[in-house]
């Protein structure tokens, strides 16, 4: 007898002509295309995390993807457009101060750099029809979820609570993403400054989630292996999306230095941060990071004048190959991820938790 579990799972494939349940997350900063056609070689989902892409590489990004044979992908973006957050010249100096023992010396305005425009980035993304397009941080406006609907793109809305869910599916979500406090990278909350204090682990989040919504559930943060994939699926899943399990694959290509920590990093030794962009995410505890966290060190700025200030120390750092300084992102199972190419990867994981769903 099939497990209901897998019934489940094959409906969401069919929707999404897939051939495993497992999504692979879409990644800002992580964006060569081997690693979504890799996915879309072995039957999973492909992702584009789009937030650093002005829509014209939007565009270009997704063609070059189509053009060697990619299939369904889910793209992503941040929503909505942040307020701009206020300069605060003596606190902006202080962290100057703080960031000068790091890297270079944080240019004049640098905390400045402005964001893509999100509206331009959404017209673009619905003009590529996606089959998904996913969003984190936000909602989409009602607007621009009948556009997608017209459009044949479904939408996947991130979520961290059981509240936003609500939200999302009452918003017009065709999927939720839960994402749980064990995710590597940016949480999704909806309020950024609710991030730390709602960091609710995927075991609670997901099966409530489950029962607050009708529509279909991706759980996402801290699925590492089959173990993972099987245990997020009974828990009431349709799909897994999966980040830092991935990032020691040769396709990710993230720096060296940073892949080689992740094999030796204990769910312990990654820490909630604002101190890369301003706004929540998780990432290997190095030592800028840990300094970062220390009551004598500046409060973080908000996001994205915090990103503009540690642009200068990040690339030193990714060219010095010094991970302790880089924008390491990592979720708490970093320790699960293998150095191996990712096709076998997804074949090898799907095939074992099918095994333990009988
Ligand atoms: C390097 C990195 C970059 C990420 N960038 C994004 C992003 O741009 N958009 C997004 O929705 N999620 C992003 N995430 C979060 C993932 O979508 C996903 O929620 C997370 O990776 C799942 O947890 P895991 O890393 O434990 O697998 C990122 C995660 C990582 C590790």
């Amino acid at each position: 007898m099939t497990h209901p579990a897998l019934l489940r799972v094959e409906q969401f494939c069919r929707q999404y002509q897939l051939q495993h349940p497992v999504v692979m997350a879409p990644m800002a900063g992580v964006t060569h295309h081997a690693l979504p056609l890799a996915f879309s070689a072995t039957g999973g989902m492909a992702a584009f995390g789009a937030l650093m892409h002005a829509a014209p590489a939007m565009e270009d990004w997704v063609l070059q993807f189509r053009s060697q044979g990619g299939g369904p992908l889910l793209l992503n973006l941040w929503m909505p457009e942040p307020a701009p957050a206020v300069p605060q010249p003596d606190h902006e100096a202080a962290l100057r101060g703080f960031l000068a023992g790091f890297g270079p010396e944080v240019p004049a305005h640098a905390a400045d750099a402005p964001l893509h425009d999100v509206n331009e980035q959404l017209e673009m993304a619905l003009a590529l029809r996606p089959a998904v397009l996913s969003t984190i941080m936000g909602l989409l406006p009602p607007e621009r979820v009948a556009q997608a609907r017209a459009a044949g793109v479904a939408w996947w809305a991130t979520v961290t609570t059981v509240a936003e869910a609500r939200l999302a599916e009452a918003a017009g979500a065709d999927v939720i993403v839960a994402q749980g406090a064990e995710a590597g990278g940016h949480r999704g909350a909806f309020v950024a400054a609710h991030a730390q204090r709602d960091a609710v682990g995927l075991m609670s989040l997901l099966p409530q989630v489950v029962d607050a919504v009708q529509v279909p559930v991706v759980a996402a943060g801290g699925i590492g292996d089959a173990r993972g994939v099987a245990a997020a699926l009974l828990l009431g899943a349709s799909a897994v999306q999966v980040g830092t399990a991935l990032l020691r694959t040769p396709e990710a290509a993230v720096h060296p230095a940073w892949a080689g920590l992740l094999a030796v990093t204990a769910p312990e030794d990654t820490q909630l941060t604002r101190a890369f962009s301003g706004r929540w995410g998780r990432a290997l505890a190095t030592d800028y990071v840990r300094a970062a966290a220390a009551p004598e060190a500046p409060e973080p700025a908000p996001y994205p004048r915090q990103r503009g200030l540690t642009t200068a120390m990040r690339a030193d750092a990714t060219s010095a190959g010094d991970v302790h300084r880089m924008q390491a992102w990592a979720g708490q199972s970093a320790g699960l991820a293998q150095a191996m190419p990712a096709e076998d990867w997804l074949r090898h994981t799907w095939q074992q938790a099918g095994a333990l769903l009988g």
